[in-house]
Formats: structure tokens, C-alpha cells, sequence
């Protein structure tokens, strides 16, 4: 399974990336926003700050709703650097707008999916990656894990292409789950990502180790 940060701090992808097991970036307009990233200009300086870092894909997301103009976002965006992924959301015209893209060979990430038949018209329009939002859904007492294990299923049958993206990863065991039902990558905070070296046994164990090497060696 491969690991992507959700995120658009510097710092974090640094951290992440220094770990060694990155592989790429997911970002959205709230992320972006949280950063202090306005403005076309430092939008895209910004993406292209990311994709120096990272040489995996990095998502960026386009801010408008009609084909028109997710097209021709998307394809400004494609044009930043040949790692960026255009992220489109799950609506009428983003289904349009991820088949043209697709055509044009543009990478696409279908973003805000809910439900195992948004899935399949992502799938069937073409996209690179679909990213079920496994948090949000857990939010309202559904099952997040259950709609990416559906979504793997699908896709098995079908053998689409389509790549499933657990998202809206909020804890370590989201990655681990994601993991078991068979998820392509998990993009994930860098406290969650963090999370996965944690258990005491381990730190009891290594504090026992030195100890016993420090008196062996008195
Ligand atoms: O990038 C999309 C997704 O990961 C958002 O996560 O925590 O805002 O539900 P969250």
C-alpha cells in the first residue's frame, strides 16, 4: 500500500518524506487554506514547493464546479508539473470533466466519494485514483472501512484501473484497516502515519536492551 501525507505543510512533508516511506501528496482547498495559501501565483508556487520535495504524485485540487472550467483548472494545474494529479469532486460535471481529462493522459483523483456507486462512475470516467472519505462516513455512525473494502471488491471484478485512495484517514488503525481490505494507498496525516511506530512493548523492550548492554559493559 502506498503512503501519502494529506497536507500542504512544508514541515510535515519534509517530516514525512525524511521518514522514507513516502510517496506522495494529497492536498484540498481547506488544507491549502489552512496553510495561509491564497492567490493563484502563490497556489502554484506553492504546488510546486510540494512536488520539489516529493517525486511521487501530488494532488491539487481545482476550484471550479462547471466542466469548463475544471478543464481548463485541470489542465493548468497538469501543467505546474508532470507529478501533479488533478483532483476533481464527485459531481455531474466532475464525471465529464475526469473522462476529458483522462483522454488528455492528465492523472485525476475523484474526490468527496460516499458511496460504492460514485466508485464505479469515477472507475468508468477514467480516474486515476478515487478517494473515499473512510472519517467523514465513521462521523455519522457508517462504516468507513466496510465502503473501502465494497470499492476494492468492485474494482477486482471489473478490473479497473481506478486506484482506491483511503482518505479522510483521522487515526492509525484507519491505515492498518485500509491495509486489510486491500486499499492501493492510504493518504494520511503525519500524526496518523507517526501513530503506526507506536506500542509500549516496543519502548519497554529497547529501554530492557540498553539497560542489559549498559551493566554487560560496566
Ligand atoms: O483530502 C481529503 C480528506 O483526506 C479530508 O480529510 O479529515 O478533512 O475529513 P478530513
Amino acid at each position: 500500500m502506498k503512503f501519502f501525507i494529506d497536507t500542504a505543510n512544508l514541515d510535515q512533508i519534509r517530516e514525512a518524506k525524511d521518514l522514507g516511506v513516502l510517496d506522495g501528496v494529497t492536498t484540498n482547498p481547506s488544507l491549502m487554506a489552512k496553510e495561509g495559501i491564497t492567490g493563484k501565483e502563490n497556489i502554484i508556487n506553492h504546488y510546486k514547493a510540494i512536488c520539489e520535495i516529493v517525486k511521487g504524485d501530488v494532488s491539487a485540487e481545482v476550484i471550479a464546479t462547471d466542466f469548463e472550467g475544471m478543464i481548463t483548472e485541470g489542465q493548468e494545474l497538469a501543467r505546474i508539473d508532470p507529478h501533479i494529479v488533478v483532483k476533481i469532486p464527485m459531481i455531474k460535471d466532475g464525471v465529464k470533466a475526469l473522462k476529458f481529462l483522462s483522454s488528455k493522459n492528465i492523472k485525476t483523483n475523484c474526490t468527496l466519494v460516499f458511496s460504492a456507486g460514485q466508485a464505479i462512475l469515477a472507475a468508468k470516467a477514467g480516474a486515476t485514483y478515487v478517494s473515499p472519505f473512510i472519517g467523514r462516513i465513521d462521523d455519522v455512525n457508517w462504516d468507513g472501512i466496510d465502503l473501502i473494502e465494497q470499492i476494492v471488491h468492485i474494482y477486482g471484478v471489473y478490473q479497473y484501473d481506478t486506484q482506491v485512495l483511503a482518505a479522510s484517514i483521522r487515526n492509525p488503525m484507519h491505515i492498518v484497516r485500509s491495509a486489510e481490505v486491500g486499499a492501493d494507498v492510504a493518504t494520511c496525516p503525519l500524526s496518523s502515519i507517526l501513530g503506526l511506530l507506536k506500542h509500549p512493548l516496543t519502548d519497554i523492550g529497547l529501554e530492557k536492551f540498553l539497560a542489559d548492554h549498559q551493566k554487560g559493559n560496566a
